[in-house]
């Protein structure tokens, strides 16, 4: 069993990208290792939300993460600054941090590039709090995709130079888990890449979305004039709808679409009308739990208090020896 951390950022909702690509890995997860999954309030603040817009994205995200399945008695699911030993461990990393090292990290330097005004000293040093995050359970394995991997390695650097700064085998070195083939990716509905990846919500479906949202933004998809050759390849925007209809829709369903295109009989109008309804009806589990725990603050506060204890039962731990191996001890 390992000990897995994840953080995760709370900023709109959970979309079907989402959920087909990490979280249906956090839950089989969760079922054998010993899993961490925390809402990272602290790498908010770098942005600047207004307190109103992150206390309520931070319940919100709670609840959709939850409402899709991870579950409190098996995982951990935390809020970052439950865990306040966190900016502790971040703030001793600190002092071995260098800054050239984090001035080279390709994140800092997109957003460097995107917010020349905003070039806070908390996005220079995001990666080790990160670092903190994870070595703060002394956790083996991070479930995150490729565009995480150069801040991965940053913590391992951060670990290992610790581990040889104080002469001790402390920190592990944690490493990227591979979801092997598991980890699908879902296009989005602009016709453009990954769900999610662009500006707004409309190329997105979330978990949380009516049924009549669904319907609206499935049908303004892009689509292209029809196919005029039989059995002709698809282009990019036609087979991602096919993509997303092959996760919500019945195999026969995909089947009697495919033909149709391949035959030249399609009409997109009723392929997107079918992948609205099959989006609509995946998602309402969903949508009913989101709803149903949203209105329950009492659970929500009990789960976010439960997880909260088990994570200050490793992380508080962790910290303290940090602290001594550095010479920070009582009289
Ligand atoms: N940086 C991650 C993201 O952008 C979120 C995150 C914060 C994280 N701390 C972490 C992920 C620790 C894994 C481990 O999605």
């Amino acid at each position: 069993m390992e000990t897995v951390v994840s953080g995760i950022r709370p900023t709109g909702h959970l979309h079907l990208g989402n959920y087909f690509g990490a979280l249906k890995n956090f839950i089989k997860m969760q079922e054998e290792h010993n899993c961490y999954f925390f809402i990272a309030d602290y790498h908010s603040l770098t942005t600047h939300p207004t307190p109103e817009d992150l206390h309520s994205n931070i319940k919100q995200v709670l609840v959709e993460y939850l409402a899709a399945g991870i579950d409190p008695e098996k995982a951990t699911i935390y809020i970052q600054s439950d865990l306040p030993e966190t900016a502790e461990l971040y703030l001793l990393l600190n002092m071995n941090a260098y800054k050239g090292e984090l001035e080279r990290c390709t994140s800092f330097k997109d957003m460097v590039r995107k917010y020349p005004d905003n070039i806070n000293a908390g996005l220079l040093t995001y990666p080790v709090l990160m670092a903190a995050d994870v070595i703060i359970h002394r956790a083996s394995k991070v479930p995150v995709g490729k565009d995480q991997e150069q801040h991965l390695e940053m913590i391992r650097n951060f670990a290992s130079r610790f581990n040889r700064l104080y002469n001790i085998d402390f920190f592990p070195e944690p490493y990227a888990f591979n979801f092997g083939d598991n980890l699908v990716k879902v296009p989005g509905l602009d016709g453009s890449g990954k769900m999610g990846k662009s500006e707004g919500d409309k190329n997105s479906v979330n978990l949380a979305d009516e049924p009549d949202d669904i319907r609206k933004k499935v049908m303004k998809a892009k689509t292209d004039s029809g196919p005029t050759k039989d059995n002709q390849t698809k282009p990019d925007e036609i087979q991602n709808l096919f993509t997303l209809m092959e996760l919500v829709s019945d195999k026969s369903t995909v089947k009697h679409f495919d033909e149709a295109y391949n035959n030249c009989s399609i009409r997109y109008g009723d392929f997107k009308k079918q992948l609205a309804e099959d989006m609509v009806t995946f998602t309402e589990p969903f949508r009913e739990k989101i709803k149903e725990l949203a209105a329950d603050n009492d659970l929500i506060t009990k789960i976010a208090k439960m997880g909260a204890e088990k994570a200050k039962e490793s992380g508080v731990t962790t910290v303290k020896e940090a602290r001594e191996i550095m010479g920070i001890r009582n009289l």
